[in-house]
Formats: structure tokens, sequence, C-alpha cells
């Protein structure tokens, strides 16, 4: 969806920067931030290796598909999702009908760099660690590659992929969605991506992608 309250709904691969992208995005625009993830373990009362260890896998995903016909009902948010949010691709297009869908990407490299340590992601907790992002990864590509507007994160400091997203929020949102910087952050780097129909822009930063 277009229009000045349209959602800004991160989605991407686990090690993206959703959650850092969303905090700082959300407040340039002077916005609600919903973790999709925060709210389920808030409402379940317990973490999310719990749910996935006492509930499975299945039902974690029934719990995010409810909160996306939730959020999806709502306007003026910045969501950040869970990675495996496009696993259901009825979730996309729900918040598509809403909201702005950008798609954050890293190289596998990247992505095992930042989740190295981590120890809250149940899909993750292997012993071999690389060959379970790769054979994630390889499953869920195409289902990320659906998404036109996508932003690499691999090379960018936090506030260079927060300005790349918010560049390609205002130009399908519309010009009324305030512009990066315009709130009390501090200010984040503007970035130029391509506006269809717009007038000329220089070439995109390498790693951000408009369709
Ligand atoms: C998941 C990603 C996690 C969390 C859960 C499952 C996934 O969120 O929802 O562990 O299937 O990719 P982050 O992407 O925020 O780590």
């Amino acid at each position: 969806m277009t229009g000045p309250d349209a959602n800004l709904v991160l989605v991407g691969f686990m090690g993206t920067g959703k959650s850092a992208v969303g905090r700082r995005a959300a407040r340039a625009l002077g916005r609600e931030l919903v973790d999709m993830d925060a709210v389920i373990e808030a409402r379940e009362g317990r973490p999310i290796p719990e749910i996935f260890r006492d509930s499975g896998e299945p039902q974690f995903r029934a719990l995010e598909r409810a909160l996306v016909g939730e959020l999806a009902a709502r306007r003026n948010l910045v969501i950040s999702c869970g990675g495996g949010i496009v696993l259901n691709p009825d979730n996309v297009a729900d918040f598509a009908r809403t909201g702005v869908v950008v798609c954050l990407t890293a190289s596998p490299e990247v992505i095992l760099r930042r989740v190295a340590h981590d120890t809250n992601r149940p899909l993750l907790q292997a012993p071999d660690r690389e060959a379970r992002v790769r054979e994630l990864l390889a499953k869920r590509q195409p289902l990320y590659d659906a998404i036109p507007d996508r932003v690499d994160s691999s090379g960018l400091t936090i506030g260079q992929a927060v300005g790349a997203v918010l560049e390609l929020f205002r130009a399908r949102a519309g010009s009324a969605a305030p512009a990066p910087g315009d709130a009390a952050d501090g200010g984040v780097p503007r970035v130029s991506v391509e506006r269809p129909g717009g007038p000329p822009a220089p070439p995109p930063p390498s790693g951000v992608q408009g369709a």
C-alpha cells in the first residue's frame, strides 16, 4: 500500500539488521516500533527458544500468523518481523496491503559473523552453524528474492542501512512520510534510490535495489 500512514515492514534473514534498523527507522519517523518476536514472547510469557522447544515451530508460526493479521489492520507502524515470516506467503501479502515491505539482506559471511555467538535463535543451535545458515538461506532465498524492495546491509553501517530503507519507504509511501533525519535521532545519511515515475535520480548506492 502507498500513502503517508503505510506501515514500514522489515523482513529478512536472521542477522540482516531488522531489529537495529527498525528501532532507528521508527525513531526517525516518530512512529511506534513493533518487534514481532518481542510481542510474541511478551504475550506467551516465555522466550522464543522455549516456545520452539515446548510447543514446536508450527505453533510459533501460528502465533506469527495471527499477529500479522492484527498488525496489518493497523497503520503508522514500523514492524520488525522474525526471519521466517516469509515462509507463509500470505504473511507478506497481508503486510503489503497496508504497508511497504522492505527486505534486508546480507551475505552469508556477514550473517555468520553477526550470529556467531547467538544462543536465542533455536534454528541456529546446530553443531555446524555455518552449514545450518547456508541451508536455511538456500531454502528461503527465493522467498526473500520475491520481495521487490531490498537493501543489502552487508557493507553498510546501521545508519546507512536506515537511510537506504527510509529512502525506499518514502519513494513507495509518498512524500508525506518524513525525510530521514526529520525526527530527533541526530539524522541519518541520505542515500538515493530510483523512484519509478519520479524525477531523474542519481544511481542507487550499491546494495540498494528498488523495483
Ligand atoms: C526465525 C528468526 C527469529 C525468530 C525465530 C525464528 C527464523 O527472528 O523469529 O527464532 O525462522 O528465521 P530474527 O530474524 O529476528 O532473529
